[in-house]
């Protein structure tokens, strides 16, 4: 970690370039380093899409700016337990799955497939058969085969991501060693790749549920064959969903093990897809904030994780959305926004002209991300679900028009409520307007935080003229 720690104090500097002291509470947002337009990358989550195409209204796609979801059917029970129970029950699934790809793209949003649960492991056992039994592929690359089919002459190629399979390393999805696992990963990408209409259709893996570290054999092992038979995914994906306090459990460690771990064995940087991202507990408006700001920093695709079971997996947005009605009652369609809806919203929709350089505070707790608009500079701004004294540091006022290095500044600010990921929850509350002075064209505005639950915007207009 000291190497680490190190190499963040030094980005800290490099990027704020600034000569006030600052302590490890603070995140600073540099106007004057703009990083292109918002992608909204954290817009994303697993499942949560009914199966009746019309029954969450589009517009809740389009609030939060939708971009990626991933969907395989998973826990439906007889007749949609996947292929390993025949035909008609693959075909269950099938359908879920393609429902789920027809209303995401409605949206423009990408399509990430699960093929394991279109296999159906969540109803197999280790008696079962797994791919390689015995030396045994020709089921699995049956099933490949006709997946891949039944996606083609169903026009369910654009915008959509095969991810060879599902967190191997948990045992709920795999019951084989990782060998088995590799194997199959190298099978899937040559059997894909030889295939021209899938040409453009991104490979994504290894999926690991754990973090790319050293002591990882799932993850060494893995990028040692790739790199040996040449079957490197178009992304590389795996999962922050760990104990809201491991130090790995976290972009800003991932970048540096994963970074270092494809030097080593020689690999190309890809595009990273955190494609299960956040615990059930970090579902309130600062750990949503916290993951939007560390996603957008790094430009990586982000998904929620989904922490619901059976028909509920397959509803609420993993929980962007709740009901107004009893949110287990499955069916109905009385949709209402959930804490996190909120957040989303104003960071697909609000946030809007180019993105600006951010530097989370030191002690990795506190996060903001920033755009600067034509009308006005905005933060969503949060801590990693506790509470305490942060402060966020805008840099380089003189790009929002704040000419003089030293001045006033006015500040208008939100606090995002809810602390409760099924309640129906209201509009960011206004906590009105205040004045900072500021030096050097920066302003250091205080967050005091005295639950653990909240995030915050700050809005600062521009001056113009
Ligand atoms: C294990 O799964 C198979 C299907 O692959 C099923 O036929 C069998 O009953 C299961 N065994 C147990 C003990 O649940
Ligand atoms: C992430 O790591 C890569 C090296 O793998 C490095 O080039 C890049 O600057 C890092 N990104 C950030 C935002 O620190
Ligand atoms: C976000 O934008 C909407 C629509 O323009 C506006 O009504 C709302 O007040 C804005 N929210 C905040 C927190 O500024
Ligand atoms: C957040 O605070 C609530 C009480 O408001 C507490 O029950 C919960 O355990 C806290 N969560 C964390 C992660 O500290």
């Amino acid at each position: 970690m000291q190497l680490i720690l190190s190499l963040t104090t030094l980005a800290t500097c490099a990027i704020a370039g600034s000569v006030l002291p600052r302590d490890s509470n603070t995140a600073v947002e540099d106007l004057a380093a703009t990083r292109g337009s918002p992608k909204h990358w954290a817009s994303g989550f697993i499942y949560g899409i009914p199966d009746n195409e019309d029954q969450v209204a589009q517009h809740w796609y389009e609030d939060i700016g939708f971009r990626w979801g991933r969907t395989g059917g998973a826990q439906y029970g007889a007749p949609k337990r996947g292929w390993n129970w025949g035909r008609t029950e693959y075909q269950g699934r099938l359908q879920s799955t393609l429902s789920n790809y027809r209303s995401m793209r409605k949206v423009g949003a990408e399509c990430i497939i699960y093929p394991h649960d279109i296999w159906g492991t969540d109803s197999l056992n280790s008696s079962s058969y797994w791919p390689g039994d015995n030396g045994n592929w020709q089921p699995y690359e049956a099933f490949v085969k006709a997946l891949m089919e039944d996606l083609a002459s169903n026009n369910a190629l654009e915008g959509l991501v095969w991810d060879i399979w599902n967190e191997p390393d948990i045992e709920v999805f795999w019951k084989r060693d990782t060998q088995r696992w590799i194997d199959l990963y190298i099978r899937t990408h040559k059997i894909l790749r030889a295939d021209s209409r899938f040409a453009n259709v991104p490979i994504t893996g290894p999926s690991l549920a754990w973090r790319p570290m050293s002591s990882n054999k799932w993850w060494t092992s893995w990028l040692q064959a790739i790199a040996d038979a040449g079957t490197v995914p178009d992304q590389y994906s795996y999962h922050l969903e760990g104990d809201l306090n491991a130090q790995d459990n976290d972009p800003q460690y991932t970048n540096q093990s994963l970074g270092a771990l494809l030097r080593q064995h020689g690999l190309p940087e890809r595009q990273v897809s955190i494609n299960e991202y956040a615990a059930f507990n970090e579902m309130i408006p600062s750990g949503y904030a916290w993951w939007i700001s560390r996603l957008e920093r790094f430009d990586w695709i982000g998904l929620l994780g989904n922490w619901q079971g059976g028909t509920t997996l397959h509803d609420l947005f993993a929980n962007l959305l709740t009901k107004s009605r009893n949110p287990r009652d499955y069916g109905a369609s009385d949709y209402a926004a959930a804490p996190g809806y909120h957040v989303y919203r104003y960071y697909a929709r609000n946030m809007t002209g180019v993105r600006v350089g951010t530097t989370g505070s030191e002690d990795g707790r506190f996060d903001a991300y920033a755009t600067l608009g034509e009308d006005r500079v905005r933060v969503l701004a949060g801590p990693k679900v506790r509470s305490g004294q942060w402060k966020v540091q805008v840099e380089g006022l003189a790009a929002a028009g704040y000419a003089d290095a030293s001045g006033s500044v006015d500040v208008e600010s939100w606090e995002f409520q809810g602390s409760n990921a099924f309640a129906v929850t209201g509009p960011p509350a206004y906590k009105g307007v205040k004045t900072y002075q500021y030096s050097s064209g920066s302003v250091i505005i205080p967050v005091s935080q005295t639950n653990n639950y909240t995030a915050h915007a700050f809005e600062i207009a521009v001056k113009k003229g």
